[in-house]
């Protein structure tokens, strides 16, 4: 049986939750794919930190050359967050020829093209379906399963910390900060919460989301934002009142060749399916031209869904290795270049 040799660069939420899955779904792995997944090096920053009986003290470091200048180390999977030294790593690895599996949305809204064209280069796969919508295998669907069609409209709540707390603000009258940091204790924020409540941390997944649904280059710079920071448990009550669930909502909009991204908070009648996504849950709504109206949803952070994505993405690698056809095949944006962003 083959040996897939992995070094995970972070041990906190998400990193925990792949280790626990890989453990628990091993021999479902190897059935599925003929390997074992070993989890060789852990990177983490505090080696002081206690870690639990997931890992052992050999399989822990705080030196990264311990993962990439190890030959037999394939694949390197980065759920350690941040954005300049995680963007290093993840490029250093694929040009030593490893696999990268990677969360981290801040780096591919930011840098995505030029590390999947280096992991093309290097003929070696990047996945990232975890950087969106946690658990909704929402990349692969728009990447493939709703490739024959003309994708129009992305809309969706992509951020499940500010889901979390409008929801509790809304529906159970708490405040703000109380629920703020409930979200941080279950592991939904990012270390620094400011790119959740300020709304950039959704408009780094749309801006995902529509570079792939659209066949074009979205950044940042292209997405217009505002965050929760100033919403009131007065102006929530009002938006019940009037029939209306405010929700921050992402949107990508193609009219003729023009494209416009936004996330702001936004007043969903309650009628609509959006109005009923709660708590950390995500939901992306996709309208294709031939398809119509679809609508994807489930858990958008956390541990084990977030993992989950993760592990979906190590065995994606691995039937591809078996294969022999790494290279990012399915998640490469071919371009369009008649599409403008609202700047051109
Ligand atoms: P955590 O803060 O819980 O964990 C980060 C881990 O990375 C820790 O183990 C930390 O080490 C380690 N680490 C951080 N910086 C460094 C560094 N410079 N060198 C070495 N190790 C480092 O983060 P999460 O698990 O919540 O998130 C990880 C990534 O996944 C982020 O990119 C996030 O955006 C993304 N993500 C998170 C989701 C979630 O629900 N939490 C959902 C989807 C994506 P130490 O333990 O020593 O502190
Ligand atoms: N902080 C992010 C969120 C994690 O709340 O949605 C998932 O990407």
């Amino acid at each position: 049986q083959q040996v897939m040799n992995v070094g995970l660069l972070g041990f906190g939420t998400v990193g925990t939750g792949v280790l626990e899955i890989i453990e628990q779904h091993q021999s479902k792995l190897a059935h599925q794919i003929g390997a074992e997944v070993r989890v060789k090096k852990v990177l983490v920053s505090n080696l002081d930190k206690e870690r639990g009986d997931l890992v052992n003290k050999d399989q822990i470091t705080d030196n990264i050359d311990d993962i990439l200048q190890d030959d037999e180390i394939d694949v390197v999977v980065e759920v350690m967050g941040g954005i300049e030294q995680a963007r290093d790593y993840m490029k250093q690895a694929l040009l030593n020829g490893k696999h990268v599996v990677t969360a981290n949305k801040d780096v591919m809204a930011l840098y995505g093209s030029e590390l999947l064209q280096t992991a093309n280069d290097k003929h070696c796969d990047l996945f990232y379906e975890a950087s969106v919508a946690g658990g909704i295998p929402i990349l692969r669907t728009i990447v493939e399963g709703l490739a024959s069609d003309r994708i129009t409209k992305i809309m969706g709540i992509v951020n499940g910390t500010t889901n979390y707390i409008l929801t509790k603000m809304s529906k159970e009258g708490r405040l703000y900060d109380e629920v703020l940091q409930e979200a941080q204790a279950l592991g939904y924020a990012e270390a620094d919460p400011t790119a959740d409540v300020e709304g950039l941390d959704a408009a780094r997944k749309i801006a995902i989301l529509g570079t792939l649904g659209f066949s074009m280059n979205l950044d940042l710079d292209d997405v217009s934002v505002s965050g929760i920071t100033d919403i009131t448990s007065q102006d929530l009550a009002y938006c019940q009142q009037l029939g209306y669930t405010m929700k921050l909502v992402g949107i990508a909009n193609r009219i003729d060749d023009k494209v416009e991204v936004s996330v702001q908070p936004t007043l969903v009648p309650h009628s609509h399916p959006l109005a009923s996504v709660d708590d950390e849950f995500n939901a992306v709504y996709v309208y294709g031209e031939a398809v119509g109206e679809t609508m994807f949803y489930g858990p958008g952070a956390g541990k084990l869904p977030t993992a989950t994505a993760v592990v979906s993405d190590l065995v994606e690698v691995l039937k591809n290795k078996r294969l022999g056809v790494n290279g990012n095949s399915a998640i490469i944006p071919q371009h369009d270049k008649k599409l403008k962003t609202p700047d051109e």
